[in-house]
């Protein structure tokens, strides 16, 4: 398939491969419009019916992941065309249906959607060049995709509070001990890094690798004891499965485990 804002192929072995999302966009720094989103989201939802698909990476270019909502697009906007047609954010959430992981590889800008883009993904992994931050409150709005509660989820309110009140940016650094980030590395490994992780996701059982992503997620919408809950039955259902038999009989007999994803 063809897109016109976005760029999509596949690394890896046949039987269990990355797709890859790159954002492009150049000359808006990858601003997120309608189109492009339409189109992540088609992308998207054709790697998560791909059988042959196990992790899926989406990126942007060296100097920006994304700069945020397309600014031009929206800047004439009314309160009635955003609100009556849910403008701008329409069909932002639907990254997070997506059941495969979902690995942001950032370098460059990640600004106002930007960011929030990438805090839909299920981890980030950054370029020492990546810079966050919702900007918005200098354009006169509030971050609208999730923002102001994706961001204090990760770095607790102080930080949140800085980044959305001030609209300042932190760099990688301050992303990875503030938990944004899961890791940083030189801006040119970044994509190897990020195949690395996504490769060895691919290589595992599929039901666990979504059970271990739903469980996680829990977390963010549950109390502990209802998370731990529904942690310990998804832990029991692995049971049921063969990728388990395998995975404990090769650890047990010093074997490689062949997980069949069921
Ligand atoms: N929307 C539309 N175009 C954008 C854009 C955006 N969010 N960000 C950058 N661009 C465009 C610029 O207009 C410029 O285009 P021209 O060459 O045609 O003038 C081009 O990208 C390059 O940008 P700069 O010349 O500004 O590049 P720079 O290196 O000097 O600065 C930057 C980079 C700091 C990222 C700066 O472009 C910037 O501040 N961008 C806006 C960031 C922002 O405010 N994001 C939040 C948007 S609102 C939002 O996202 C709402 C939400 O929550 C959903």
């Amino acid at each position: 398939m063809t897109y016109e804002t976005i760029v999509t192929r596949t690394e890896g072995p046949d039987s269990r491969q990355v797709g890859i999302v790159t954002l492009n966009r150049p000359k808006q720094l990858n601003a997120l419009n309608n189109e492009l989103m339409d189109e992540l989201g088609s992308a998207l939802k054709a790697f998560d019916a791909d059988d042959s698909i196990g992790c899926i990476i989406l990126t942007g270019s060296e100097k920006a992941f994304a700069a945020g909502a397309d600014i031009g697009a929206m800047a004439q906007y009314s309160f009635a065309d955003v609100y009556n047609n849910d403008y701008i954010t329409r069909n932002w959430e639907q990254i997070r249906g997506i059941r495969k992981p979902v690995i942001a590889a950032v370098s460059g800008f990640a600004l106002g959607g930007g960011c929030e883009l990438a805090m839909m993904c299920d981890f980030i992994i950054a370029a020492d060049n990546a810079r966050f931050g919702q900007p918005e409150i200098k354009l006169g709005i509030i971050p609208g995709a999730g923002g102001t509660q994706r961001l204090p989820r990760a770095v607790g309110k102080a930080k949140a509070m800085d980044l959305a009140l001030t609209g300042r940016m932190m760099d990688a650094v301050e992303a990875e001990r503030a938990g944004l980030v899961s890791r940083v590395v030189p801006l040119d490994k970044l994509m190897d890094e990020a195949l690395g992780a996504a490769l060895m996701i691919c290589s595992y059982g599929q039901p666990s690798v979504f059970a271990a992503k739903e469980a996680v997620n829990r977390a963010f919408e549950s109390g502990l004891s209802d998370g731990v809950m529904f942690e310990r039955r998804l832990f029991h259902a692995l049971f049921a499965t063969e990728d388990q038999k395998e995975g404990m009989d090769a650890f047990v007999n010093k074997r490689k485990p062949e997980f069949k994803n069921r």
